[in-house]
């Protein structure tokens, strides 16, 4: 059952293999989903200060009558905070907001603030320096755990490990059939850096691609039973994102493995350009 299988991190902290993404679910709305999906096992929940859901996931965490120990849950600086005292205000207020009195993860979203993502040269690392001591800051008062980064390049990372006094656990990028960037996975497995795949179903464009559907077809498997499976034997966490228990359900139901003939296959997959509605976000190519 893959709610049992766990990745161990460079700080020797567990995070499971599977967790729930929440981005687009309201606020009051999410603390139903949280609660649902701990019921179906889920058991890592990732939200952000950017969701505007994180009291929402706070109370589903604090009311789903299992216990906080047994949970991992992660939410992120928001990417325009670039100052060692805005992050570290951003993660008591992240705290209160949920009525927690820790986090398993925080993680800053963007090296760059969004309206610069895809439009500036300007990589932050001064001020991505600064972000990274407030989470450093926050793990030694207790009040996070583990401390990653998100949609971070190899120069980015280079960065921060230059003289960082913890590294990074995690990055969290888009990965997904059609779009896996090989060269940051490859320099995140070789420092030790777990990946997170976001938007693994391709924020649901995967739904429509007829080469991917063909390969469901043939293991007997939906879509994004295939799409999550594939990032996962990738090594990555995968954080699918619903609010239907029905789809919580079946996009735990992995237990298949996909050859590594079809994952050759899988990794040539086109690339799709156009994620519909959502092309005009910066963290699939769209600009502000
Ligand atoms: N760090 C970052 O910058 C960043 C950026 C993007 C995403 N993320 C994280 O990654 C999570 C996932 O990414 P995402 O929200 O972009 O998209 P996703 O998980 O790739 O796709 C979500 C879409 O797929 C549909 N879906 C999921 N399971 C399904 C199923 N079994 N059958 C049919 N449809 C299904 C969902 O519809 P239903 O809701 O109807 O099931 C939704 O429309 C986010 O929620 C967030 O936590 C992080």
């Amino acid at each position: 059952m893959i709610f049992e299988e766990t990745y161990t991190m460079n700080n020797g902290l567990k995070i499971p293999k599977l967790g729930l993404g929440t981005w687009f679910i309201d606020d009051d709305k999410v603390a139903e989903a949280v609660r649902q999906a701990v019921k179906i096992g889920y058991r890592n929940f990732d939200t952000a200060q950017a969701y505007g859901n994180e009291a929402g996931v706070g109370e589903g965490i604090r009311t789903c009558k299992v216990s906080r120990e047994e949970l991992f849950v992660g939410s992120k600086v928001t990417a325009e905070h670039k100052s060692y005292e805005e992050a570290k205000k951003s993660i008591d207020e992240t705290l209160e907001k949920m009525g927690l009195t820790y986090l398993d993860m925080m993680i800053i979203h963007s090296p760059q603030p969004w309206m610069e993502v895809n439009q500036s040269e300007n990589r932050y690392f001064a001020e991505n320096k600064e972000v990274w001591r407030a989470l450093e800051d926050a793990v030694e008062a207790g009040k996070v755990r583990s401390i990653g980064i998100s949609n971070f390049d190899v120069e980015d990372m280079k960065n921060i490990l230059e003289d960082c006094r913890i590294k990074p656990a995690v990055n969290q990028f888009l990965t997904h059939i059609s779009n896996t960037n090989f060269e940051v996975i490859d320099f995140c497995q070789k420092n030790d850096i777990l990946v997170e795949a976001y938007s693994p179903v391709a924020h649901g464009e995967m739904l429509k691609n007829e080469a991917v559907a063909d390969m469901a077809k043939k293991y007997g498997i939906t879509v994004p039973q295939l799409c999550i499976r594939y990032t996962i034997q990738l090594d990555c966490v995968s954080l699918p994102k619903t609010a239907n228990p029905d789809h919580m359900k079946s996009n735990a139901e992995l237990d298949f493995v996909i050859s590594d003939a079809d994952m050759e296959v899988l990794k040539q997959v086109k690339k799709i350009e156009n994620y519909g509605d959502a092309s005009m976000f910066p963290v699939y190519g769209g600009k502000l």
